[in-house]
């Protein structure tokens, strides 16, 4: 099929309004919007702001009213349990109603905050359109998360319910959820009311007497009510996302109802080439802003069923996981990370798994969250013979930015690319200065404003934040804290980050907030967290530890309590296995200290001693410690 990208993308940016308005008819308003766009409200303008509209309406209750409600919503798939289900519209729609009504019977209702903190199970997603349905604002927390993260997110965003589980199952242990809400509750400022606690078979948990309730239990009250959805203003939050910023303290990405549901319904026709009825399957977990979109709300919107995996590329019990979901539930696109693919050619380079599944019906790959790497990207398309599309996007836009729209015809791939903005975005790549580089050239990604529907609007309760740290830097764009460049045929190369984020595993991390959590240590007097390459996990972060005078300990105790602190503090998410004693930080002579030489001497790449430095012989002290620990390289 000839791609139509070119024409659909030039339609778009001759009339945005029109564009949208014809995209925003695919979803079932209460108040059709006559406000397409309106830029004097928000800090950029919003969208749709006059209309109103409910998201698990167009989630559930349409599809069931369409006469769809005995095809299948949702798989549920765990490879750590061996569990399996499958729920019908119908059996979704009575599911989320009995907990949209436990939610008020508990006092919770329009614009309150709700805090789910659970693994990859089917009452996590019930519960965020439980949220939905009553116009109450979800906001997920990853699992991998310590219970000081967790209390972070309470506190700002002041949720006044927490839904958890007993547990969650990695491989090889089972994690108590229940300590760490305990934990985060007790540390938490602002102290949520109740705790609705679902008892999973693997591990009960203890309740607090008043505070905390056994889920089955006081759900099992309301099966059978029937609860209306409340009618919410396009512009009205229907989530709180928080994501890695440069400091400990997290960013709030606050989503709309109604944009986020035009965009993503156009998402899964036009990028991702989903029909009705079929399978989409997101290997991510809702704790992510991949999970949120398209394990949760892209494929109901658009009545496609979504799976969802509890368990990991690898390991449970094999290579060939992801293939047997796919072969079992006629999954027809995969979405995952690259590291994935990786961690799966790692243990079945010939494929033997791949081919041990048929899958006939599947379609596509697509990936995102990091870069993928053109060797593993070849080594799928070899082995699945469909099309492998890297596409890239953040918890901000909530959709993609770039990717090859497999909906509009497949254009053709370049390998390290992310391909091509996606209607909606204007991208450009501007030098520090905020001129725009030539096509080749390195420079900071940014998008024009309006960013289109979908987008964040803002941070929660922090507009200034907002601002200072995506609208003022490039006057009239939104900063993505990307860098890469955009070639002579428009395909764009997204290369690095501009802050002090990384990437590891596909998860977002801030060695800036690890940073702060690597000074608490009482011997600690200065350090710096820098990425550094991982084979399997793109990034890990790598401490680097200057002590306070006079401390005698062994190094190695406390570069293992470091490792301990963040684990405890930050979670296991964090992956921080590295830290190491030195004598002093390398600096510039103004006192910047030298990340950037520093993981590449880690990385083992060639560097140069920077002629800003304060004392080239401390760059040489790095890499012995380094080298110590069994990496590091010597200068050119
Ligand atoms: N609850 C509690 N702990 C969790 C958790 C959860 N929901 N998810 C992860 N963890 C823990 C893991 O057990 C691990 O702990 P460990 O240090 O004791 O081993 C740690 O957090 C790191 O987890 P993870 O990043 O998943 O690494 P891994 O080594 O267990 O697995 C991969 C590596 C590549 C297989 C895995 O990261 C993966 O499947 N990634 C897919 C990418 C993805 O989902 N990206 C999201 C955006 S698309
Ligand atoms: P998150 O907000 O967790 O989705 O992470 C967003 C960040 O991940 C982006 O700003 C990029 O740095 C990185 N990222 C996501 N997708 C890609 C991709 N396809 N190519 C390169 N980097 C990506």
């Amino acid at each position: 099929m000839q791609s139509s990208y070119h024409q659909v993308y030039a339609s778009w940016k001759s009339d945005p309004e029109a564009f949208w308005r014809d995209a925003s008819r695919a979803i079932v308003w209460f108040k059709e919007p006559q406000q397409i766009f309106s830029p004097s409200q928000g800090a950029y303008g919003r969208w749709f702001a006059d209309g109103e509209t409910n998201t698990c309406y167009n989630c559930l209750d349409r599809h069931v009213l369409a006469g769809r409600g005995t095809e299948t919503a949702i798989i549920f798939d765990s490879a750590m349990s061996g569990a399996k289900a499958r729920f019908s519209y119908e059996e979704a729609l009575a599911e989320v109603q009995a907990i949209a009504a436990t939610f008020q019977a508990f006092g919770i209702g329009k614009g309150d905050r709700v805090i789910i903190y659970m693994p990859m199970v089917p009452e996590a997603i019930f519960s965020m359109l439980a949220c939905a349905r009553i116009g109450a604002i979800h906001s997920v927390v990853f699992g991998g998360f310590a219970a000081n993260e967790l209390a972070a997110r309470i506190d700002d965003s002041g949720a006044k319910l927490v839904v958890t589980a007993s547990c969650g199952l990695e491989p090889g242990r089972v994690v108590a959820y229940k300590p760490l809400v305990d934990q985060a509750i007790a540390a938490a400022k602002s102290k949520p009311a109740h705790c609705l606690v679902l008892q999973r078979p693997q591990l009960t948990a203890e309740l607090v007497p008043g505070r905390d309730h056994a889920f089955q239990e006081a759900v099992a009250l309301h099966h059978g009510r029937s609860i209306p959805c409340v009618a919410v203003k396009a512009i009205d939050p229907l989530y709180i996302l928080y994501t890695s910023g440069t400091t400990g303290q997290p960013k709030g990405v606050v989503r709309d109802n109604g944009g986020h549901m035009v965009a993503l319904h156009w998402s899964m026709a036009n990028i991702y080439a989903m029909k009705p009825g079929e399978v989409f399957w997101a290997a991510s977990d809702i704790g992510w802003v991949v999970g949120h979109s398209y394990i949760v709300y892209a494929p109901l919107l658009a009545g496609v069923a979504t799976v969802i995996f509890e368990g990991k590329p690898v390991g449970t019990p094999d290579a060939g996981a992801f293939w047997r979901v796919i072969c079992e539930y006629d999954v027809r696109v995969l979405f995952t990370a690259p590291t994935a693919f990786r961690a799966i050619r790692r243990e079945d380079a010939d494929g033997e798994f791949v081919r041990h599944y048929s899958k006939p019906h599947f379609r596509a790959l697509f990936l995102a969250g990091e870069r993928a790497d053109p060797e593993t990207l070849k080594w799928a398309e070899k082995m699945l013979k469909v099309p492998v599309i890297d596409h890239w996007w953040q918890t901000e836009t909530g959709w993609p930015i770039a990717a090859n729209p497999l909906g509009l015809g497949e254009l053709p791939v370049k390998h390290g690319s992310a391909s091509v903005p996606v209607p909606g975005y204007e991208i450009q790549v501007l030098d520090d200065a905020g001129h725009q580089v030539p096509p080749g050239t390195l420079g900071n990604i940014v998008a024009k404003l309006p960013l289109p529907p979908g987008c964040l609007p803002t941070l929660w309760e922090a507009d200034e934040r907002f601002r200072s740290a995506y609208l003022e830097e490039f006057p009239g764009y939104y900063k993505t804290a990307d860098a890469g460049y955009v070639d002579d045929d428009g395909y764009l190369f997204i290369m690095s980050r501009t802050d002090d984020i990384i990437n590891c595993a596909g998860h977002r991390l801030s060695t800036g907030a690890m940073e702060e959590v690597c000074a608490k240590h009482p011997d600690v007097a200065e350090c710096a967290v820098v990425g550094i390459a991982d084979p399997l996990k793109g990034q890990v972060p790598c401490g680097f530890l200057v002590l306070k005078k006079n401390v005698t300990r062994a190094k190695a105790t406390i570069e293992a309590e470091v490792v301990k602190l963040i684990r405890d503090q930050i979670g296991p998410v964090a992956a921080f296995k590295t830290a190491v004693v030195v004598e002093r930080l390398p600096k510039t002579r103004s006192g910047k200290i030298l990340r950037g030489t520093m993981q590449k001497i880690a990385d083992g790449e060639p560097w140069k001693m920077p002629a800003t430095i304060d004392d080239p012989a401390i760059l040489h002290e790095i890499t012995d410690a380094l080298r110590s620990k069994g990496f590091g390289s010597l200068p050119m």
